[in-house]
């Protein structure tokens, strides 16, 4: 397979070593083992850790041990370990969902801008993919008569990502529903990236359910890299009907046969205490949505944004006359902080910011991006007319 660079990826990776705040953390700083093992009942750590310790390197079960996938089925409606394939992250997922599920000449419909495997894997088997555009001009909503326009006769598949990176857009359930209807009166799935489920934002609407509990046309992909704060143990999963799950489980013999052993022992007990996991992760995403909000107001019109409606990413946007890339790379280069420039995701004048960093790291960062605009500004940098 021929397939185009992954911009975002690449950009990212010419720096990550180099900052020391990144505003643009795709997921919540992350745990632990130590943190894990804290989550256990205190009479029952050492057993525990000893049990990890002691436990065999070899291959694990080639679907994910049946522990696990049965946590994880518990989680969807209607759902066995049967519907459960694990995978290396929520990108095994997707990649081996798209192969399985999609042909050369196949029209699928792929939101835009996304995680860019989303549209640039279809676009590498040969499909036909247009485009559903999430804009600043309708406040980075999907807008469901848009989607309406670009589903045709010859749709397969209805890729959508929610809640959504980058802008934090959400479905509503009656929203969700109405795409699931839409792909239906075509004979079309629906894939649904859920890789920021779980959060719920305080005030924000409740985002849909899981496309899997609409139905057999829909497929839920989950992951523990986000929003569990868990990206190190590459624990994903695909939720599907058995013959997808066996079709893509048969794909993934081919690739990376089955997850980490210790990995997946390590998300089992993630998934007992999920729960409590998300209870702190709440609390660092309302924590940093204070400081940004108090950050903003100091800011005095220089950025603006949209908060997240779900999950924990959203655009903020900057009224300086420089471009998004310019001042991402000078702002790693000089002041050691991380703002994915709103260019790779086609919003000029826009950075990515992710609120799942530690709180203290956040504030430094905002800090330091404020000493840049100042900088600039002294510099004689204008500001958008
Ligand atoms: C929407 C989306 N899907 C999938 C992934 C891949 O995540 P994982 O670490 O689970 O492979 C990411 C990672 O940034 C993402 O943002």
């Amino acid at each position: 397979m021929k397939i185009e660079p992954f911009a975002l990826e690449r950009w990212m990776s010419g720096y990550e070593m180099l900052v020391e705040c990144d505003l643009s953390v795709g997921g919540i700083t992350s745990l632990t083992m130590n943190d894990l093992l804290a989550l256990e009942p205190a009479a029952q750590r050492e057993q525990i850790l000893d049990g990890l310790l002691g436990a065999r390197l070899g291959y694990s079960e080639a679907r994910g041990s049946l522990e696990l996938r049965s946590a994880i089925a518990a989680t969807y409606r209607n759902c066995g370990p049967e519907n459960i394939l694990v995978t290396t992250g929520a990108i095994e997922a997707n990649f081996l969902l798209l192969n399985v599920l999609l042909n050369a000449g196949d029209s699928v419909v792929a939101p835009d801008p996304a995680y860019q495997q989303l549209a640039s894997v279809p676009r590498a088997i040969g499909c036909d993919v247009a485009l559903w555009k999430t804009r600043p001009e309708n406040g980075f909503r999907y807008d469901l008569r848009e989607l309406e326009q670009l589903v045709t006769p010859r749709t397969r598949l209805i890729v959508v990502n929610i809640p959504h990176n980058p802008t934090g857009a959400i479905l509503l359930e009656e929203e969700l529903r109405h795409v699931y209807a839409l792909a239906e009166s075509v004979g079309a799935l629906v894939l649904c990236d859920e890789t920021y489920r779980w959060l719920a934002l305080e005030g924000s609407d409740p985002c849909a359910p899981p496309v899997f509990d609409l139905g057999p046309a829909g497929i839920s992909v989950g992951t523990l890299s986000k929003t569990f704060g868990l990206p190190g143990l590459r624990i994903g999963w695909i939720v599907a009907p058995e013959p997808i799950v066996q079709a893509c489980w048969a794909m993934r013999d081919y690739i990376s046969l089955c997850p980490g052993t210790l990995s997946d022992a390590l998300a089992c007990i993630a998934f007992r205490h999920r729960e409590r996991i998300m209870a702190r992760n709440q609390a660092i995403i309302q924590q940093n949505l204070q400081i940004v909000q108090d950050w903003l107001q100091q800011q005095r019109g220089v950025f603006s944004w949209q908060p997240p409606r779900g999950g924990l990413l959203s655009m903020i946007h900057c009224n300086l006359a420089m471009p998004s890339l310019e001042f991402a790379n000078r702002l790693a280069e000089e002041y050691k902080v991380m703002f994915v420039p709103g260019i790779k995701f086609g919003f000029e004048h826009y950075f990515r910011l992710g609120l799942g960093q530690r709180s203290a790291v956040f504030t430094e960062g905002l800090q330091r991006t404020s000493a840049f605009v100042a900088q600039l500004q002294a510099s004689g940098v204008s500001s958008i007319a």
